[in-house]
């Protein structure tokens, strides 16, 4: 049943440009320029005119809320934010006519979750789902939704999800761009050749695996990580930490590169690895200067970097190349090696990486 892998959750990850694949299928059409989401047939047009959108979410259902952000922000020019739905919920969150509350959720069970909904639904929001459990009890109380049609995740830290939640969200806010105008024609065109070879890159990265596992065996007995990225990368960064946190647990912390200064630059020394997502978008030289500064104070670095990329090679201890892609779609390709080094750190330690201690699949308590 793990189709000849160890663990559910490296399946999983392998499953990956399948899973990407399988939700594009029939959703784009690079070549004809169109995209179709079914679900929302009626819902393009009215997210177009929303003043602003809502994402409520759990764990790494948030982190990807997070991406929809950058996503909706970026390509539709739409208010965007991200609610943890637990807080949401229990602060009588302002609901305006037009807002759209979108949850996102692999389980379509989380207790939290479904609760953020009903109460956004109750004040008289539009209420959106992005599930992977068809029939679920979110995907069932929406007025629309898109499912991820990822396939049934068993390992308990999500990782096909998040790329399928992710895949979804792209879909969405192009859609969305689309119809309001915000985007030129030959963005659209090229956000959807990008997405059509998704897939194919994914598995590019795939391929490193016994190099991400060979770096991995020189970090396993790190007792913290802290993980940096910026933009649509910073998302990237929380995932990181988080993957690593719940299966090997190793203290992980996410944050945005530049807040480093801040206060989590105190705590960097040769006993701190760092690892940066320094793929070459907008904010690549930033990116840079901050990879500088943890190189200046001792830090053991690894850095997710585009292909072809030798500047930060030069200065770190170690890099992991990934295809080059459209800066919106780059979360896709860079999450992979963060995975696969949580993975394989985990494993290197002894963990129970399908079943970790005090983890359920899915939190249908609050
Ligand atoms: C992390 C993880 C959890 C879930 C969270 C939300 O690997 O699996 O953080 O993402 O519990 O679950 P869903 O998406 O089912 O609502």
């Amino acid at each position: 049943e793990k189709g000849g892998f160890d663990h559910f959750m490296l399946k999983e990850i392998f499953e990956q440009p399948k899973s990407i694949s399988d939700c594009l299928r029939g959703r784009i059409h690079p070549e004809e320029a169109w995209i179709k989401l079914g679900g929302l047939r009626d819902y393009i047009g009215k997210l177009a005119n929303s003043k602003r959108i809502v994402f409520v979410a759990c764990g790494t259902s948030w982190h990807a809320g997070l991406v929809g952000e950058y996503l909706f922000e970026e390509l539709a020019r739409i208010n965007v934010e991200v609610e943890y739905a637990s807080e949401f919920r229990y602060r009588n969150p302002i609901i305006r006519e037009g807002d759209i509350v979108i949850a996102i959720s692999q389980s379509g069970e989380t207790a939290d979750t479904l609760a953020a909904l009903e109460l956004a639904k109750s004040k008289g929001a539009i209420i959106l789902g992005v599930c992977n459990v068809v029939g679920s009890s979110i995907a069932r109380v929406t007025h629309a939704g898109v499912y991820t049609h990822a396939g049934p995740e068993i390992g308990v830290a999500s990782t096909k999800a998040f790329t399928a939640q992710v895949s979804v969200l792209s879909l969405m806010a192009i859609a969305t761009a689309h119809q309001k105008g915000t985007i030129t024609e030959d963005t659209f065109r090229r956000l959807l050749w990008e997405l059509q070879e998704m897939p194919k890159k994914v598995e590019m990265i795939l391929q490193k695996a016994d190099e991400i596992k060979d770096i991995s065996k020189l970090f396993t007995f790190a007792s913290n990580f802290i993980f940096l990225g910026r933009g649509l990368n910073f998302p990237v960064a929380l995932e990181g930490a988080l993957k690593l946190k719940e299966i090997s647990y190793i203290h992980a912390e996410g944050y945005p590169a530049a807040e480093m200064k801040h206060g989590p630059i105190a705590l960097i020394d040769e006993d701190m690895p760092v690892v940066f997502i320094a793929t070459r978008d907008s904010s690549y030289e930033k990116v840079v200067s901050n990879i500088q500064e943890v190189k200046a104070r001792k830090g053991r670095v690894i850095a997710i970097v585009s292909a072809g990329e030798t500047e930060v090679q030069k200065m770190v201890d170690f890099t992991i190349e990934i295809p080059n892609t459209h800066e919106m779609l780059q979360p896709l390709l860079s999450v992979i090696p963060l995975q696969l080094l949580s993975y394989y750190i985990a494993v290197l330690r002894g963990r129970n990486v399908d079943q970790p201690r005090n983890l359920a699949k899915s939190v249908t308590v609050e």
